[in-house]
């Protein structure tokens, strides 16, 4: 499969913070390569999707990190976070378990994202630049 990362990230979700949109980026690329692995198999690969969930850790620890860094209160976002990934391996359990179907677990996997971008990682952003701001601080 060819899909190049590349202006997978729409620009009303590009947050200014190289390092998160970055991995936004990167977390829509692996979006659309389960996508693909998803239709071509009818079913959900085990090790693309974990490869998918491990990322996604990994990007919570960088915005909780660059959080930490500016002593900004991340509690309720590091739950949401937290209840993330519990939401999704629960997903993930009951679709390869044969209890749900793959295309509902892409569909939610899709909302959510976008979701997560909107409504809790925006907030921090602006949060974040209004702190650097005042602080002279870069990001
Ligand atoms: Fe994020
Ligand atoms: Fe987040």
């Amino acid at each position: 499969m060819d899909i190049s990362s590349r202006g997978l990230l729409p620009e009303l979700l590009v947050l200014d913070i190289p390092e998160v949109d970055a991995q936004h980026e990167a977390i829509f690329y692996r979006i659309e390569n389960l996508k693909f692995h998803c239709i071509e198999q009818n079913d959900l690969p085990e090790a693309v999707v974990g490869d998918l969930l491990d990322y996604l850790s990994e990007h919570f620890a960088t915005e909780e990190r660059i959080a930490a860094a500016r002593q900004l209160d991340f509690t309720d976002h590091a739950r949401m976070h937290r209840e993330t990934l519990t939401t999704l391996r629960g997903w993930v359990r009951v679709v390869l378990s044969g209890q749900r179907d793959v295309f509902s677990f892409l569909r939610y996997l899709e909302i959510w994202f976008e979701r997560h971008i909107r409504e809790e990682d925006q907030p921090f952003a602006a949060e974040l630049h209004a702190r650097e701001a005042r602080t002279g601080a870069m990001s």
